[in-house]
This record gives structure tokens, sequence and C-alpha cells, in this order.
């Protein structure tokens, strides 16, 4: 089979081209420490109830101004179902599931992970406006998926 030379310069730059960028996609992935955006804390699905801190989910105080909430959600709603913090403050959500894939969505906000049975979703927020913020649940999960929430209530400060 004849190959032309443009043609064959052609291919070769095609060839070089799919290189290059792979070459970029994984440099990037490994010399920058790319992982999913929740992070990548796993967790044994089946030991959830047993396994700090989400033996003890809830809200907890971890510093001036600073909170971390640890979070299980379930068919079909979130374990603690309400939480209350104060405007201004710093918030860590971490989430996981007992059972099948779920969401942890704050309309709103730029919150939106997916929890995925075995890893441990993380992020990161301050809400600076109080009121009151709704969570839900945004992947299919079952057939009480539409009744899935978590009810956050963000408080005004102290006055100074
Ligand atoms: Cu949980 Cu839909």
């Amino acid at each position: 089979m004849h190959i032309h030379r443009y043609e064959k310069y052609w291919l070769a730059f095609g060839f070089l081209a799919i290189l290059t960028f792979l070459g970029i996609i994984f440099f990037m992935a490994f010399s920058q420490g790319h992982h999913p955006a929740g992070g990548m804390h796993t967790i044994d699905p089946a030991k959830v109830d047993t396994t700090p801190p989400f033996d003890k989910p809830g809200l907890k105080k971890i510093g001036e101004n600073e909170y971390e909430v640890n979070l299980v959600a379930m068919a079909f709603g979130y374990d603690p179902a309400k939480i209350e913090i104060p405007a201004g403050a710093k918030v860590t959500f971490n989430v996981t599931t007992k059972d099948v894939i779920h969401s942890f969505s704050i309309p709103g906000t730029n919150i939106n992970m997916e929890i995925v049975p075995g890893h441990i979703s993380s992020r990161t927020y301050t809400f600076d406006k109080a009121g009151k913020y709704l969570v839900l649940c945004n992947e299919y999960c079952g057939t009480g998926h539409h009744f899935m929430k978590m009810d956050i209530e963000v408080i005004e400060h102290a006055a100074q």
C-alpha cells in the first residue's frame, strides 16, 4: 500500500498531538495532585455506625468561629436532620452514606457533593447571610428520594 508523504506527515502530526495532550493530562493530574472534588477519604460503608466521627453524627465546634458537621446520608434522610450555625462561621461538612449513592446539595451555594458508599466527601463553606437553607438529595436513591432533605438554620451573630 502506498501512502503519500504528506499523508504520513499528517498522520505523524495527529499521533504526536494525541501523545502531547495525554501527556499534559497526566502531568497535570500527577504533578498537581488532582483528586476527586470531595477528597480521598474512604470508610467501610457497613461500619459507618461504629466508625468515628460518624458513630456520633452532628455539629462540633472545632475552633474560634469554626465548625465541623459529620453527617450520614441514608434512604431517605440525613443524620442530623437539622443544624444551627452562626452566620460568618467556617463550616466543614463531612458526609458519607450507609447505603446507596445520594447527594448533598444546597441550592444557592456552590455545595453539591456526590455521596458515594465507601467514601467521605468534604467541603468547607461560610454562610454569610442568616436564613434557612435546604439540603437536598439530587441523586435518585429510591422511592423516598423526593422526601430526602435536611435543614440548616444560619443564625445572626449575637450583638457585640
Ligand atoms: Cu438520597 Cu435521593
